[in-house]
């Protein structure tokens, strides 16, 4: 069954936008009167409405002025959690910090102690809220990171949320293990923390099919250097992908995942001309989270310099009860974008194919032939109003493998 779906005033394809580096508005790939044909989950051709016409078996018409999109791709998030921290977000509007906080035992230790505590269920009900809030939003792919668990049993617990969900959310959803996230009170010693996530809880997610990514947050208050690389390093010869919380607040953790081959290198807020240069040059994603630098009233992620060094660049982000409770992609990238003078292309880019190479994904991202048919549409004349409206203005229309899950 070939089925037509539009006529969309402008069909931004990002078709032919590079992987890496600079773009400019010509790399957006705009095709006019556009429609597209799609064949079971999958874009079979994109073209003309009218010309595409006699080559479809169905067509459903769209009317009036739509401008359509490749389905957003969030790659950075930590969507299941108990509690709130709403006192910790108080407390650091009135001056205190993330890391001081973190210290006293508060931030990820408390939302660890209520998630700790909450039932599988609860856990769940939140996570399918979230994750229908994004694909209303437009975002029809998100990554989703455990890490509040902080032990055996609670990390699968997490992870058995975010696969059993998967049956009643639309989008996308692609699970890490973040179980080092913090060293849990219950261990005095971080390295023998790591040893027993890599001896107790690594094997059993593949055999159990819960992850085949890995994460690490590397800072002096979470976990240093050394002992994070042995880690990773663990868990990529176990046949992880790697993805690392890397220079947030002290740099280090970007080396780490050059040098292990990570897919991607998340926050970067504090990252120099040496770190940026080292991303540069490697096939890991930069991974700029303004949602975070909001959150925490911080730096952002220096974006521009990674760019005109050449570094892939995504944007995401991190929604998080601590750090980023904010959730809204569009929003957030639009704000990057204008703090770091980023053009429509590196900003589209960067929540969409950009993001899937993240997430160790080909097949999405880009209006194309042979892509998945997650597509989205805003009721906009211009593609320029999207990023103007800094986010506000929602898609209408989202299709996520061929099939319309939201209209008007
Ligand atoms: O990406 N930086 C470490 N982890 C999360 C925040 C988690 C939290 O504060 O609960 C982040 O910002
Ligand atoms: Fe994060």
């Amino acid at each position: 069954m070939l089925k037509l779906i539009g006529p969309f005033k402008e069909i931004i394809t990002l078709s032919g936008a590079s992987q890496k580096g600079t773009l400019g508005d010509s790399n957006l790939d705009i095709i006019k009167n556009g429609g597209v044909i799609i064949e079971d989950e999958k874009i079979l051709k994109v073209g003309n409405f009218e010309d595409l016409r006699s080559e479809a078996n169905t067509i459903e018409e769209v009317e009036g002025d739509y401008i359509l999109l490749p389905g957003l791709i969030d790659c950075h998030t930590h969507l299941v959690w108990g509690g709130t921290r709403a006192r910790d977000y108080t407390l650091r509007m009135s001056g205190e910090s993330y890391e001081k906080i973190l210290e006293q035992g508060g931030g990820i230790f408390d939302s660890v102690e209520k998630t700790r505590k909450a039932s599988a269920d609860e856990l769940r009900e939140g996570l399918i809220k979230r994750a229908n809030r994004h694909l209303n939003d437009g975002v029809t792919t998100i990554e989703v990171k455990s890490g509040y668990g902080l032990n055996v049993e609670n990390e699968l617990k997490v992870l058995n949320v975010v696969k059993n969900a998967k049956a009643d959310v639309e989008a996308d959803l692609i699970p890490t293990c973040l179980a080092a996230h913090v060293c849990p009170k219950e261990f005095k010693d971080k390295k023998e923390f790591l040893t027993y996530l890599e001896k107790e809880l690594l094997p059993q997610l593949l055999v159990k099919g819960l992850a085949n990514r890995v994460d690490i947050f590397v800072e002096p208050s979470a976990f240093p250097m050394e002992i994070a690389k042995e880690y990773m390093l663990a868990a990529k010869n176990l046949g992880f992908d790697l993805t690392i919380h890397a220079d947030q607040f002290h740099t280090g953790g970007s080396q780490i995942a050059v040098e292990l081959g990570a897919k991607s290198a998340d926050h970067l807020e504090a990252s120099t001309d040496t770190e940026v240069d080292l991303l540069a040059k490697s096939d890991t994603v930069a991974v700029a989270l303004p949602g975070a630098s909001i959150g925490l009233g911080m730096q952002f992620t220096p974006a521009r310099k990674l760019l005109d060094a050449g570094a892939s660049v995504a944007i995401s982000t991190d929604w998080n009860p601590g750090s980023a409770p904010m959730g809204d992609l569009l929003v957030q990238a639009a704000i990057l974008g204008i703090y770091e003078k980023l053009s429509s292309a590196e900003i589209f880019s960067g929540i969409t194919f950009r993001a899937a190479k993240a997430l160790g994904l080909d097949d999405r991202g880009k209006i194309a032939a042979g892509m998945k048919a997650d597509l989205i549409a805003f009721p906009v004349d211009d593609y320029r109003e999207i990023l103007y409206n800094q986010g506000k203005v929602k898609p209408d229309l989202v299709w996520k493998n061929g099939k319309q899950v939201k209209h008007v």
